[in-house]
């Protein structure tokens, strides 16, 4: 082989190392958390393997890149409380020393959800629906309970999950029907009481589309109206390739942040993947039969889509800097490609690429142009 030749070849082999690794060594001026430093926090819903360190790759991984944690799972109340008062926080307390032990800001998420709330507390002894002022006192009594455990150790709650619909209504959630629309009110006085430092937070999906944007900011204002503490709007930001329109994502960013709160992009990733039906949100009960058809990137991303993919996170995370005095925190909604829930949703069994991490734990190609940009 030509000298030349085998000088090229070195050259071209420590460039691709060099390209791949530098995620999981993050020296400073390559982190992620240290791009965005002073604009936001960067954030990842951990699952159970990363919470235990069962994973090293994941662990040098979150310690490198990340300065924010979020428990994908163990903090719902249907796994802190399954069975009414048996509280099961052995994954929570390891979640916040996790946190603790990597310097992380810890979010707990999230009290009050329709969707993972556990089934015995809309049900009496009587096996009825309980009454009004049962299922107050059983909210008190769980978010005291979680809330207090950890005192001065959580940044920020998502104190209620999901209560408003597309079009501006209120979910018609067991918490709603029962109590009434002030079940929000109450699940935030609840949380202040049990943690008077900690930040309080509405979290939401689909919150670009104007219904929800306008109903969301409502519910707000009345809620400031009557002194009730809370700091922060969360955007979801479950986004696809081609929806929503970045306009309509940023109209909602303004619109939250002109209510005097924080603004939080909470659970971000981007589906390349065929939508199924009509719904683009993040409905967690919405499944459909597998096809195919639907997981057309089994076996790789085609380059013409991994662009796509590149250019709708360049466009969101240059939104993200734009309007970096209004956001405080934007968090992938897992850390891998591999660990991402769009792969079993709507869809159980495909194959998506929705984060910044491939499933070797690589930054993919375009993060290390989100590293630049935010250092424009
Ligand atoms: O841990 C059990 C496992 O033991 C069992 O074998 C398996 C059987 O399917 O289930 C596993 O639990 C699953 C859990 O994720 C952990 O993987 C639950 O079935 C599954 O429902 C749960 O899905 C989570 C979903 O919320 C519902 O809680 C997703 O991981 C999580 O990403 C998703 O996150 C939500 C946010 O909390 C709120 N915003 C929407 C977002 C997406 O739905």
């Amino acid at each position: 082989m030509h000298k030349p030749r085998s000088v090229l070849l070195l050259v071209i082999t420590l460039l691709f190392i060099a390209n791949h690794s530098w995620a999981q060594k993050g020296p400073e001026e390559l982190s992620l958390k240290s791009a965005f430093s002073g604009k936001f926090d960067i954030g990842a819903a951990l699952n159970l393997k990363q919470i235990y360190e069962r994973d090293e790759q994941a662990a040098a991984l979150i310690k490198a890149q990340f300065n924010s944690i979020t428990a994908e799972n163990c903090m719902k109340a249907m796994y802190l409380q399954p069975k009414e008062g048996e509280f099961n926080f052995k994954d929570a307390d390891r979640f916040v020393e996790l946190g603790e032990k990597y310097g992380m800001q810890l979010i707990g998420h999230t009290l009050i959800w329709h969707s993972q709330a556990p089934e015995w507390i809309f049900i009496g002894k009587d096996g009825k629906e309980v009454s009004r002022e049962v299922l107050i006192e059983r909210i008190r009594k769980h978010i005291h309970t979680v809330v207090s455990r950890y005192k001065g150790r959580i940044k920020g709650w998502d104190v209620v999950n999901e209560a408003i619909l597309d079009n501006g209504d209120w979910r018609q959630s067991k918490f709603y029907q029962i109590i009434g629309e002030d079940f929000i009110e109450l699940a935030f006085q609840f949380a202040h009481e049990a943690d008077p430092d900690a930040e309080l937070y509405y979290n939401d999906f689909s919150m670009s589309q104007k219904g929800k944007r306008e109903g969301v900011a409502r519910m707000v204002r009345k809620l400031k109206v009557k002194g009730v503490q809370i700091n922060g709007i969360g955007m979801q930001g479950h986004l696809s390739l081609d929806y929503p329109s970045l306009a309509d994502f940023e109209a909602s960013i303004l619109a939250f942040s002109s209510l005097g709160v924080q603004v939080m992009i909470t659970e971000l990733d981007i589906s390349v993947l065929p939508i199924p039906g009509p719904s683009q949100g993040a409905e967690v009960s919405t499944n459909y039969q597998y096809d195919q058809v639907l997981n057309p990137y089994g076996e790789g991303l085609p380059v013409e889509v991994e662009s796509k993919l590149a250019n709708r996170y360049k466009e969101f995370f240059a939104l993200f800097v734009k309007h970096h005095d209004k956001i405080d925190r934007v968090t992938l909604w897992g850390l891998t490609d591999a660990d991402s829930w769009k792969n079993n949703w709507p869809v159980r069994g495909r194959t998506d690429y929705p984060l910044l991490f491939d499933r070797n734990y690589q930054a993919k190609p375009f993060v290390r142009e989100l590293v630049e940009m935010a250092k424009e």
